[in-house]
């Protein structure tokens, strides 16, 4: 296919003018894009458009051999491209020349809260892709995080549709600047895993655009995604994969997307549903040809044999059809047959910059206290907080957890990748902290799998020793130490950060919580770093004076861990989602609206989302007395921050203006740093139900120790309006309405009344 192309593109080059008018308006550049397309339509026989409607490998779905185009390779995505696999098979192919740079989960990248990052993720991550011959990325991912349970959050972007947008829409322009389409997914109300392929869910129009729906339209609307994944969970009743209302009305009618709808792997379940409610182009279905191992599986996928049948006998027109291979011939415009797009590079050292970057920008510190004093009733503190730790003293570190030393770019399901390196946290401090003694003990053992589909890395994690041996050494270890850090929390195992299944409690897994109780008895001066993607119990933190939300932050993990405690670099990541203290206090499980009922069939379960628009911190304002851990938005800094008092351009907004709010915010430590400033809505008096704030715009602003620089934020009325279901639309009512600043969902410190007439 290569050589056909080259020889195409060798012999345009060469035409003579009388050649060039010959040439067909398919291959002539000069010719606007759907013009060409309706060429190729033109020439193009119901098989080969029925062959290009579906997969013809696990990842793979045939161009037009006859015509020059060239076939589409998709792969998994988001955080890094996927190891190749079997034609046939999830299993990896063991190429050689397939390992990648892994960048952080998505969770980390909201949490930098830093869209030009976001930006650099995408363009990197297209880069690996050009160079790997891929054409599709799966991702990014923007279902929003309901429940701390979710298998999946840590490939999400939080609990925020404002958030989740704006990070969103620069990874898809970056990625796609690439000539890489990005396929955004799990489109849509794939907010748990639990019984994926089952759950009905049953969700108010106006909470579906408000909450759940924003992320995906930004990406469409605004990010020009050229594909999207539908999900695999039913709405209305109906598979999402070939959902009417999803599809057709909201996707391609409302937002005019004008890109491919991809099924989820196996998402697809009718052809009659697929043909008519907008799926274009059907992966990964699970076939009995498939089970049985017959050779022309792909032919009975729902969209291949028997959708061909099905118009040979008059049952569908060549309509929908035609809409799909035009879509899908779109797509190959945008990728396979652009010849302007650049070259990749695999493993560059840029990309290793880039993944770093993002890492350490998204690493969030929970908390930093001064330790309290033993001898002195645990009354007095010492003069400074735990963190940063200095690196030029000789100190006895002890680090103790598994994670420390556990690789978790592989496994979590589709999103495991075969890193070309990964820095486990025990090696990152130990090459930062050289001066000190670094020592380490295991404290428990959680998992000891380190492979997926066929990619194995890491140390053996194999261990014999009994769960009180081990506590019984880390405690003796601790003793001698002058601080501990222990890095725990979940990994990419079944049932805990990992597709197919949530996990089964909020608590830390295996012997933790045992463990930390132990280590704080004997010595205080413990750093918690927590790695995962969701929010767990943590029933200790009041005796751990420093805790760290290190996320999967992928290659560089160990580097980008050690700078932060080491205090390299200044953390300024921010939570994307509320740290619950407990489930309870989750909507979702507060109403008991998780994971749902089962019909009678046992076919079906039915999860109503009861708590509406009250997801995350919009729920937590509703309980006024009882606080999260650490709220949406948190984040410390080893500096401080001083946010002046807000003032604003006008005092009156109507719809066509905008107003813009600025405070003045002064870096009053000794550290340059990054404070985000944020700003939410609320609305003072309503018609309506409305969650006390809303975020509606923020910026992270980098100052010097002593600087100060204004930050100004802009909204419109969108950033008002609630969605009225009487009308199918947006709203806003007349008057008044409050700005509320601050640097956390719960650290409002400055506000500014305004009315819209
Ligand atoms: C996942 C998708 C993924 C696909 C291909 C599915 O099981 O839900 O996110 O892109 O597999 O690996």
């Amino acid at each position: 296919m290569k050589q056909m192309m080259s020889a195409i593109v060798a012999g345009l080059a060469s035409l003579s003018p009388l050649q060039a008018q010959n040439l067909p308006v398919y291959l002539d550049e000069k010719k606007p894009v759907e013009q060409r397309i309706d060429d190729v339509l033109s020439r193009m026989t119901l098989d080969e458009k029925i062959a290009i409607v579906h997969a013809q490998s696990k990842f793979s779905s045939p161009g037009v051999k006859r015509l020059g185009f060239p076939d589409l390779w998709t792969d998994d995505g988001p955080h890094g491209v996927r190891p190749d696999v079997r034609w046939d098979e999830w299993e990896q192919a063991g190429q050689t020349n397939d390992s990648c740079v892994a960048f952080p989960a998505l969770t980390c990248l909201a949490a930098t809260w830093n869209p030009s990052l976001a930006r650099l993720y995408g363009e990197s991550l297209g880069e690996e892709a050009l160079y790997r011959g891929k054409n599709v990325i799966l991702g990014p991912g923007v279902n929003i995080y309901r429940t701390p349970l979710g298998g999946r959050n840590f490939e999400y972007m939080g609990e925020d549709p404002w958030l989740a947008s704006r990070m969103v829409v620069p990874y898809v322009q970056g990625l796609q600047s690439k000539g890489v389409a990005a396929c955004v997914k799990h489109y849509a109300l794939n907010n748990d895993e639990e019984y994926r392929h089952q759950v009905n869910v049953i969700v108010s129009d106006r909470t579906l655009h408000e909450i759940y729906l924003p992320a995906f339209r930004a990406a469409v609307v605004e990010g020009g995604a050229w594909s999207i994944m539908g999900a695999y969970n039913l709405y209305q009743n109906q598979h999402n994969c070939h959902n009417a209302t999803l599809l057709n009305k909201i996707l391609k009618h409302d937002w005019q997307f004008d890109g491919v709808v991809i099924s989820d792997w196996g998402g697809c379940h009718d052809t009659d549903e697929a043909v008519k409610n907008g799926l274009d182009l059907e992966f990964g279905t699970w076939t009995d040809g498939l089970t049985m191992g017959a050779t022309n599986a792909y032919d009975m996928y729902y969209l291949a044999n028997p959708y061909k049948r099905g118009i040979e006998q008059g049952r569908y027109s060549t309509k929908e059809l035609d809409d799909k291979v035009r879509r899908i011939l779109r797509l190959f415009y945008r990728t396979t047959m652009n010849r302007q797009r650049p070259y990749g590079f695999l493993c560059s050292e840029s990309h290793y910059e880039a993944a770093l970057k993002i890492a350490q920008e998204g690493i969030v510190l929970l908390k930093n206290e001064a330790v309290k004093r033993k001898e002195e009733g645990g009354k007095r503190r010492e003069a400074t907080p735990v963190l940063p730790l200095n690196p030029d003293i000789p100190a006895r570190i002890l680090v103790v957890g598994e994670n420390a030393i556990k690789m978790m770019t592989v496994g979590g399901g589709s999103s495991s990748l075969k890193a070309q390196h990964e820095i486990l946290p025990i090696d990152g401090i130990r090459n930062r902290f050289c001066k000190a003694t670094v020592d380490f003990a295991r404290g428990y053992v959680g998992d000891t799998v380190q492979s997926y589909n066929g990619v194995t890395v890491g140390r053996s994690l194999y261990e014999t020793r009994s769960k009180d041996q081990l506590i019984a050494e880390a405690v003796e270890k601790a003793r001698q130490a002058d601080v501990i850090i222990f890095i725990g929390g979940l990994n990419k195992s079944d049932y805990q950060d990992c597709e197919g299944h949530d996990r089964k409690g909020y608590e830390l897994p295996y012997a933790q919580n045992e463990v930390i109780e132990a280590l704080v008895k004997v010595n205080p001066r413990l750093v918690y770093v927590n790695i995962s993607g969701n929010s767990v119990s943590l029933p200790w933190i009041d005796r751990v004076p420093a805790a760290v939300q290190g996320w999967f932050v992928g290659s560089e993990t160990g580097t980008a861990i050690a700078s932060v405690l080491a205090g390299d670099v200044n953390p300024s990541g921010k939570l994307p989602f509320t740290w619950y203290a407990s489930l309870q206090q989750c909507g979702a499980h507060a109403l008991d609206a998780y994971p749902g009922t089962w019909r009678a069939d046992h076919k079906v379960i039915d999860e109503e989302y009861r708590e509406g628009i009250f997801v995350g911190y919009r729920w937590t304002d509703r309980l006024k007395h009882q606080k999260p851990l650490f709220a949406f938005g948190h984040g410390l800094s080893y500096t401080t921050f001083k946010i002046g008092k807000v003032r604003a351009d006008r005092r009156q907004m109507t719809s066509e203006d905008k107003l813009t709010l600025t405070v003045e915010v002064t870096n009053t430590g000794m550290l340059a740093g990054a404070e985000t400033i944020q700003l939410y809505i609320h609305d003072k008096r309503s018609a309506v139900e409305r969650p006390y704030k809303e975020l509606k715009a923020f910026r992270k602003i980098f100052l010097q120790p002593g600087e100060t620089q204004p930050v100004s934020l802009t909204i419109d009325k969108a950033a008002l309006s609630y969605y009225d279901e009487a009308t199918a639309d947006w709203k806003v009512e007349p008057g008044e309405f409050e700005a509320l600043i601050g640097s956390s969902a719960e650290k409002i410190v400055s506000s500014f009344s305004f009315t819209f007439k």
